[in-house]
C-alpha cells in the first residue's frame, strides 16, 4: 500500500488529483484510516508495534503530499505567470493624436516673428457692424471699393467680417498710441468657391501707428518678416497699389529663391489719416479723449493660406478646410511623432489680447 500510495501521490497531475488521492488514502474513510481502525482487535504488544508502524506511514504520506502539492502549486504559477507575461520594455501602442492644423502652424509661426519685434497678438470678432469693417476704414457705402468685397450679411443687419482690417478701428478705438500689433483671424467672402477663392478663409493684419512711423518702418517689419519666414537671402518687392484705408497703398511680394519666383502676398500702406479721424471720432463718441490726428502708421495685410500653398505645394484652397485627415496628416500633423523642438512655437499667451 505504501508503494502504491507513494505513487499514486506522485502521479498526480493536478491539485483535484492529488486531492483525490489524499482523500482515498488519509480521508476519514481513507485506507490508511481503515487500517488504524483494525488495531483495536490485536494484542496489546502487537498493537503498539502496529500503531507506530501505521502513524510512520500516515506521517510520511502527509508529508508526501504537502511536497506534490507544493510543487503542483508551483508549477500552476509558474504556467499562469509564463501565460500572462508582459514584456515592459517592448514599444507601447502610438494612439492617433490630433494635430495643429497647417494654417495655424503658419499663423503662429508669423505671430511669433512678430511677437519677436515687439507686436502683440491680438484676435477679434468675426461677426462685425458696417462701421468697423467698411466705414471707418475711410469705404463709406457709395465707396466703390466696398463692390469689391461681397459680403456675407447677418438678418439683424450686422456682417461676417470680409477682412481682418476691422480690428484696426477696434484696437485703436480703445487703445492710444503708440501700439503696435498683429491680428490673425478667420475672414469671409461670399464668392463662388474655386481652386483659389474659398467663402472663408484666414488673414494676417498688421497695424503700427506711433510718431513720424514711415514706409520705410513698414518696409523693414515685411524685410524682417520674409527673412524669418523663407531665410536669410529672401528679399520683398513692394509696388504701387490701392486701399481706401491706406495712402499710399502697396502691394508686397516676397522673392521665393527656391521656384525663383516672386511670391504676392498681402497688401499694406499708410494709414489713411481719414482712418485716424473715424476712429477719433468713434472714441469720441464713448467718452475718450481724441489721440490719432497727426499720428502716422502703417498697416499690412497677408494671406497664410497662400504662404502654404506655395511653401507645400497645395493646388487647392479647398483642402484646408475639407477636415480629410489624408491631407490635414501631411503636415506633420500628428503631435505624437514630433519632439517638442519641432514644433512650431506657440505665441505667448501672455501677450495674447482677445477682444
Ligand atoms: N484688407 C485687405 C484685404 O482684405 C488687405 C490689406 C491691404 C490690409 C492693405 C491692410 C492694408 O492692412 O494696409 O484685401
Amino acid at each position: 500500500m505504501r508503494e502504491e500510495a507513494l505513487a499514486a501521490i506522485q502521479g498526480a497531475a493536478t491539485l483535484d488529483a492529488l486531492g483525490g488521492v489524499k482523500t482515498r488514502y488519509l480521508g476519514k474513510n481513507g485506507l490508511v484510516t481503515a487500517q488504524l481502525k483494525t488495531l483495536g482487535s490485536l494484542a496489546p504488544d502487537e498493537r503498539r508495534a502496529r500503531g507506530a508502524e501505521i502513524n510512520a506511514l500516515k506521517a510520511e504520506l502527509e508529508g508526501a503530499v504537502a511536497e506534490r502539492e507544493a510543487t503542483l502549486r508551483q508549477e500552476a504559477l509558474n504556467a499562469k505567470l509564463a501565460s500572462e507575461a508582459i514584456d515592459v520594455t517592448l514599444p507601447g501602442v502610438k494612439l492617433p493624436s490630433g494635430g495643429l492644423h497647417v494654417v495655424t502652424r503658419i499663423l503662429y509661426e508669423l505671430s511669433d516673428i512678430f511677437e519677436s519685434m515687439g507686436y502683440r497678438v491680438v484676435e477679434g470678432r468675426e461677426v462685425e457692424d458696417e462701421t468697423h469693417n467698411f466705414d471707418a476704414l475711410n469705404m463709406p457705402s457709395w465707396h466703390p471699393a466696398r463692390d469689391l468685397q461681397d459680403t456675407f450679411w447677418l438678418e439683424n443687419g450686422q456682417l461676417l467680417r470680409t477682412h481682418t482690417s476691422n480690428m484696426q478701428v477696434r484696437y485703436m478705438e480703445t487703445h492710444e498710441p503708440p501700439l503696435k500689433i498683429v491680428v490673425p483671424g478667420r475672414v469671409y467672402r461670399y464668392e463662388a468657391t474655386d481652386a483659389t477663392h474659398e467663402s472663408m478663409f484666414h488673414q494676417f493684419e498688421g497695424l503700427v501707428v506711433g510718431e513720424g512711423i514711415t514706409m520705410a518702418d513698414l518696409k523693414g517689419a515685411i524685410s524682417e518678416m520674409a527673412r524669418a519666414m523663407f531665410g536669410r537671402g529672401a528679399r520683398v518687392r513692394f509696388q504701387p497699389s490701392y486701399y481706401p484705408f491706406t495712402e499710399p497703398g502697396a502691394d508686397f511680394a516676397i522673392w521665393w529663391d527656391q521656384e525663383q519666383r516672386w511670391l504676392e502676398l498681402g497688401g499694406s500702406g499708410m494709414v489713411h489719416p481719414n482712418v485716424f479721424r473715424a476712429v477719433d471720432d468713434l472714441r469720441a463718441a464713448k467718452g475718450l479723449p481724441r489721440v490719432y490726428e497727426g499720428k502716422t502708421g502703417f498697416a499690412f495685410g497677408l494671406g497664410p493660406n497662400r504662404i502654404a500653398m506655395l511653401r507645400y505645394g497645395i493646388p487647392d484652397i479647398r483642402y484646408f478646410y475639407g477636415n480629410d485627415l489624408r491631407f490635414l496628416t501631411q503636415f506633420k500633423g500628428d503631435l505624437s511623432n514630433e519632439t517638442p523642438s519641432e514644433l512650431p512655437p506657440l505665441p505667448r499667451d501672455t501677450l495674447k489680447e482677445t477682444m
